[in-house]
């Protein structure tokens, strides 16, 4: 089945068509600047414009930076409050004139990875983490998803982790590769004594990167990047629309 898959993040909306059978993007994904504020209503007509890119009439799936309960963001962080008890699944169908569904985005990403990618096959307890505007945290056990965890928003020294550690953090502060290990390493521990899980999975921007970083970590659980990169929230995306159609 062919579903449109959508990354809403903090600099920019990604989406491109893929198929929910091999997790394979059909075309070249589109990207646009997320608009100033991350209001609904900009978002949503971005989200339209990108369906519009690909003469689209089928299913979307949308990857939203927020703890999403049927089709309603529970909080944000990284975009406007003004989505906190919105119904966004009625706004994006109704913007674009497609069936949408909303699902937080690490999770979506961990979807991805646990179906098609580095998380395949491992039964244990695998924690997806997203770094980029934000952290995201998808944790899963024997296969299963336990929705909307947002150990994100950790307390690490009197500020929330991803205030410290997240990719937009490294690079507002120009922080060194090593330097920026040493914080990760931190968050990671920190959750590790806390879940002790079987495989980190890191996702989001910086997983492009991740041998300048992820051999610098002390940690005793395996570490490895998403395989689908940044990829994974679009395709975990659509694999969200497609269950609940
Ligand atoms: C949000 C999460 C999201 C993460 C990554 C956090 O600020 O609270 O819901 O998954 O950023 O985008």
């Amino acid at each position: 089945m062919q579903v449109l898959g959508i990354d809403v993040g903090g600099s920019g909306i990604k989406g491109a068509p893929v198929d929910t059978r091999t997790g394979k993007l059909l075309a070249e994904r589109f990207r646009i600047k997320t608009p100033k504020g991350a209001e609904p209503k900009p978002v949503a007509r971005v989200v339209a414009e990108i369906a519009r890119a690909f003469k689209w009439k089928g299913l979307i799936g949308i990857g939203f930076p927020a703890p999403i309960k049927a089709g309603i963001a529970m909080m944000a962080a990284n975009v406007s409050d003004k989505w906190i008890g919105l119904n966004a699944d009625d706004l994006f169908t109704q913007v674009t004139g497609c069936d949408c569904t909303m699902i937080n985005d690490a999770d979506a990403a961990g979807l991805a990875e646990m179906k098609f990618g580095a998380g395949k096959g491992q039964p244990g307890t695998v924690i997806m983490i997203t770094l980029g505007t934000g952290i995201g945290t998808a944790i899963f056990h024997g296969g299963k998803l336990l929705p909307n965890t947002e150990f994100g928003h950790l307390d690490m020294n009197g500020k929330d982790a991803e205030r410290r550690a997240s990719d937009a953090v490294r690079q507002r502060e120009d922080l060194s590769w090593k330097k920026y290990a040493k914080r990760l390493n931190k968050y990671l521990a920190t959750m590790e004594k806390l879940f002790w899980p079987d495989l980190f999975i890191i996702g989001g921007g910086i997983s492009k990167q991740s041998e300048k970083f992820i051999p610098l970590l002390k940690i005793e659980t395996p570490i490895v990047p998403a395989q689908f990169l940044n990829e994974a929230g679009i395709v975990g995306a659509a694999l969200a629309a497609k269950k609940r159609s």
